[in-house]
Order: structure tokens, then sequence, then C-alpha cells
């Protein structure tokens, strides 16, 4: 009844492949919350005081985030991104935070924010201007690397508009040893490929060597058909996206919108999923002083956030479209293996795949042990290679299992999978 309409061949070849960035960071997937997708370039704060970006939205982000579980689920940096600054340098031709909107000015953020045992995410741009029209650091690299270390940011976002894009990689690469020869570990969050790839193929080699986590594709809006035009993006570059992410350097989709109006709550299940199933960085951009308490139990989910920081750092990937359903599968430490079915029908009602037809499942060979993590968790108990099991899967749903060999002689995985190449010294692709 399934029949699959494509299967990925994979060929795997070994070659060198570049170390992470040597910063000891980002070991995992960053978890944290970033300003941008819920709260943008709001800064009218004469009107709109507690939605605009001022010390106090990061400072209350931050205070919440202790109160109500979301630090103890492992989200750890508050991000301020664009629209942050004084449009001026100051005397020193060093970058200020508005005076108006930021009075204690950022190093005191940053302060309050490690007191609370957290840490301070800061933005900035490659180019000119930053992509809201503040300054850009071009010609300013050591300067504004060493300001950032002086007030004690953990984390910056580094934006590439306003940039000649035959320099972006000079740029990033600039900005990354400016970083390190401050001598404070900064995460270094980059948008390189982004910004490459509509005029030439990006070197993953070159970024996973500069960048702690890298945008590829186009900033997520609050709508399902934004979440799914990133999930085709991924699955359909993943040949060369996938084999570059591992411990210290990420793929990066861009925020969680979970917690805002455009996606239901099917919808936000997948994305959640498919970021853990993606090793993405799990940084929320939502108004978590006031989030539904569905969204926030799923956004706080230790299973799904167990997947996205497993220990052995690889990216899932695509395995198969059966159907209108999507399978994507992910490896994980133990031999486990993470699987999502998304229902891309968007019509009628939940529909079942029965999961001996999914390609991955000869892993189950001959028997595994299958717990349901989404939409509810759930031990599925073991199960055969000829498995009768059934997953219903809602429109715009994900039904996420985990999938663990039960013999000590099961057969290893069928060649779809990157699981005996290790990033840090070969290289898997798929041709
Ligand atoms: C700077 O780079 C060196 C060499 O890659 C590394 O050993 C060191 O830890 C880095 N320092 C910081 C602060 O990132
Ligand atoms: C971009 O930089 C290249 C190389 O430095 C230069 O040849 C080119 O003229 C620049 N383009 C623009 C629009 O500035
Ligand atoms: C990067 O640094 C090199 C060496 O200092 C310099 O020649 C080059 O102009 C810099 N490029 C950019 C974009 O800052
Ligand atoms: C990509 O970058 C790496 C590391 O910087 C470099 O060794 C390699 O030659 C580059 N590859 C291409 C095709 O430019």
């Amino acid at each position: 009844m399934y029949t699959a309409v494509f299967v990925l061949t994979l060929v795997v070849l070994v070659s060198h492949v570049a170390q992470g960035l040597d910063n000891g960071l980002a070991l995992k997937p960053t978890m944290g919350w970033l300003h941008w997708e819920r709260f943008m370039c709001n800064i009218d704060c004469d009107t709109d005081p507690d939605n605009c970006i001022s010390e106090r939205l990061y400072m209350q982000m931050a205070d919440v985030m202790v109160k109500e579980g979301w630090q103890d689920a492992g989200y750890e940096y508050v991000c301020i991104d664009d629209c942050w600054p004084s449009h001026q340098r100051d005397a020193q031709g060093r970058l200020q935070a508005d005076p108006k909107r930021f009075p204690g000015g950022i190093k005191k953020l940053a302060d309050y924010i490690h007191s609370k045992g957290l840490k301070l995410g800061i933005y900035g741009d490659v180019g000119t201007n930053t992509c809201a029209g503040y300054p850009g650091s071009l010609g300013y690299y050591e300067t504004d690397a060493q300001t950032f270390a002086d007030w004690g940011v953990d984390l910056l976002k580094f934006d590439g508009c306003y940039m000649n894009w035959t320099l972006l990689g000079e740029g990033y690469v600039n900005m990354s040893n400016a970083l390190n020869r401050t001598g404070r570990s900064i995460l270094y969050s980059c948008e390189w490929p982004l910004y490459e790839w509509p005029f030439h193929k990006p070197n993953y080699t070159a970024i996973r060597e500069t960048c702690n986590h890298w945008r590829n594709f186009a900033d997520v809006y609050d709508s399902w058909s934004s979440v799914k035009s990133i999930l085709d993006w991924t699955a359909s570059h993943q040949d060369i996206i996938v084999p570059s992410a591992g411990p210290g350097g990420w793929n990066d989709p861009d925020m969680l919108v979970i917690g805002n109006f455009g996606l239901s709550h099917d919808q936000q299940e997948s994305q959640m999923a498919f970021w853990a199933i993606m090793a993405a960085p799990l940084l929320m951009s939502n108004d978590l002083r006031d989030i539904c308490p569905r969204s926030k139990e799923l956004l706080q989910n230790r299973h799904i956030i167990a997947i996205s920081q497993d220990p052995l750092g690889k990216q899932g990937y695509r395995t198969a479209k059966v159907n209108s359903f999507e399978v994507w599968e992910r490896p994980l430490s133990k031999k486990r293996l993470a699987v999502a079915v998304l229902n891309k029908q968007e019509i009628g009602g939940p529909r079942g795949l029965a999961l001996s037809s999914v390609p991955g499942w000869k892993f189950c060979d001959p028997q595994c042990n299958v717990t349901q993590i989404l939409p509810q968790y759930k031990e599925m108990g073991v199960q055969p290679l000829h498995s009768k099991l059934v997953v219903l899967v809602n429109p715009s749903g994900t039904v996420l299992l985990t999938v663990s060999p039960i013999s000590s002689n099961f057969k290893s995985h069928h060649n779809l999978h990157w699981q005996d190449t290790s990033i840090k010294d070969k290289h898997s692709t798929i041709l």
C-alpha cells in the first residue's frame, strides 16, 4: 500500500573534514531565547514599553526563564538581536547601546543575566550596517570583538547585510579570529552560507572551522508555510549540509516560533520534533511571560530535548517520502535512532503509516524497543522486523519515536546512515 516514492541511494566517501571551531563551545546545539521573530525592531518604548527592545525585556525574560523551569530544561542563552545599538559609535569608535532603551548599558545587563546563571547573546553585522540600518562591524572587527568581551557577552549573532559577498568569508573569518584574540569564550553564530548561497556554493569545511552555528536559509516566520519551507530546503540540501554538523558546529534553521500565533498545536509539535531531529539550535522567539501551557510543556519536553542534545551529535535527515508522509531519522548514541513521521497531507483526518514500510525500519532486525515521544509519551514495547505497528499522524502533525536495538547481534544500520563515520576525521556524503 505504501510504495516508497524514492529511497535515497547513499554512498559513503571517506576523506578529510576540518575540525570544528576550537573554542570549547556549542558541543551540543545551543539552547536559549532570541528576540527577533517575536519582537523584531520594536523601538517604541513610549507607547509599547513591555515589548520594545530594551534592557527590561531581557531582564524580564531572564527572570521568567529561571522561575518557570526554562533554565532547568536547558535553555541558557538570553539573546539580543538587531536594533539594540545607538546609531552612532562613541568617541573611541566603539558600539554603544541606545542610551534611552538601555540606560544601564550592556555590561550591567550582562552582569544581571549572569547573576541568574544565564548567558547573554548580542548581535552585530559583518558589513557596513546591520539589516535594520544600525552600525555594522566592517572595519571594526577587533574593536567590536573587544567591546563585546569587555561587556561580558557570551554569544554573538553576526548577520550578513550590507556586505560585498565576495568578502563575506574573509569578514566572518576575521571576526572569528578577533573573538578568539579577546581570550573570552564567545559562541559565534554566523549567517555566512545564507548570504553566499545566491552566488556560490558555500565551503562548509571553512564555515565549520569558523563558526559554532550558521544560518543557511531565509528567516523563519510565524507560519506553517515558513516552517515547511525550511524543512524542504534542508532535505533538498542534506547531502551538502548534514555532514558538516557535529559537536562544536551546527546548521541553524532559525528560531522556534512555538508559543506564538501562527502554528496549530500539531504544527508546533512538528517544529519541535524536526528541530530536534536536525540537531538545530533551540532558540525560542516568543513571549515567555505569556505563553500557553501546552506550548510551554512542549518546549520543555525532556524527551525531545534529550534527542536534540544527544551526545553522538549527528544531524538527522530525510530518508523517505511515502504517500504524502515524510520520514526523517537521526542516529543517536547507544546505537539508537530517532524517527519522525510527518503527515504532509493537509486535508482529512489522521492517517496511518505502517512502521514496517519505513525504509529505516530494517534497523529493527531482528527486533527493537520502540518508544513514542510525540504526540504523547508511550512505550510501544518490543517490535519485530515485520511489526504490525501503524502510527497515526494528524495533518501537518508529527509522530516522533525512539528506537533501540535489543539484541546484541542486531544487524548494523542500513546504508542510509552516517552512523559509522565520525565528523572529526571522516567526511561522508550523498551521491
Ligand atoms: C583560540 O584558538 C585556539 C586555537 O584554535 C584555541 O586553542 C583557544 O582555546 C581559542 N581561544 C578562545 C578564547 O576561543
Ligand atoms: C566587491 O569586492 C570585489 C573584490 O574585492 C570587487 O572587485 C568588487 O568591485 C566589489 N563589488 C562592489 C559592488 O563593491
Ligand atoms: C581580513 O583580514 C585580512 C588580514 O588582516 C585583511 O587583509 C582583510 O582585508 C580583512 N578582510 C575583511 C573583510 O575585513
Ligand atoms: C574550503 O575550505 C577549506 C578550509 O579552509 C580549504 O582547505 C579548502 O581548500 C576549501 N575548499 C574549496 C573548494 O575552496
